[in-house]
């Protein structure tokens, strides 16, 4: 028997202003994109921003349905927008806020297993590592990688082993 662990680090800052100026801009994008979600039935608003590898900033937010499997989370909408208008530009950085009708920021901003999955396929898509912001209402949270925020992933490798 063997027993391994798996580190992940995660670096903390309370305030915006000990971020880079890019990494400010980009939250910044995040916050005004989630005040335009729709989120009627949760009342909890998302907004998502990627730094593309040109620099290109591209955003998102959640959009919900009444039929309540059918609404997508900020990341994948943003994601997916950038993936299907800038095939070729690797994601460089991507934030993720929320905001809570009740608190107005969430207290805890964490992405959901789809979202974790998507982002690491663009990882192996463009081959790099996608920096991961989260930006939550008591502090700022960086992760130098998405894999970090699902280890023991399912990916395209686990299908070629199947060959
Ligand atoms: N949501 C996101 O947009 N991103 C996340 O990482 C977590 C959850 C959305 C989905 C739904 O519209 C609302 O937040 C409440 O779950």
């Amino acid at each position: 028997m063997k027993t391994k662990e798996i580190k992940i680090s995660i670096s903390e800052f309370d305030k915006l202003d000990e971020l880079s100026a890019a990494d400010q801009e980009l939250i910044q994008v995040a916050r005004e994109i989630a005040q335009q979600a729709y989120a009627p039935y949760s009342n909890y608003q998302v907004g998502s921003a990627l730094r593309l590898e040109d620099g290109t900033i591209v955003s998102g937010n959640n959009q919900e349905n009444a039929s309540s499997p059918l609404g997508n989370c900020a990341e994948r909408t943003a994601i997916f927008w950038a993936n299907a208008n800038h095939p070729n530009l690797s994601i460089d950085t991507i934030v993720v806020t929320a905001i809570d009708q009740s608190r107005k920021a969430a207290l805890k901003v964490s992405p959901c297993g789809a979202c974790r999955q998507v982002m690491l396929e663009a990882e192996h898509r463009y081959k790099k590592p996608i920096r991961v912001i989260l930006d939550s209402a008591n502090k700022i949270e960086i992760l130098q990688s998405a894999s970090h925020l699902l280890p023991l992933s399912f990916n395209g490798d686990s299908l070629k082993s199947m060959g």
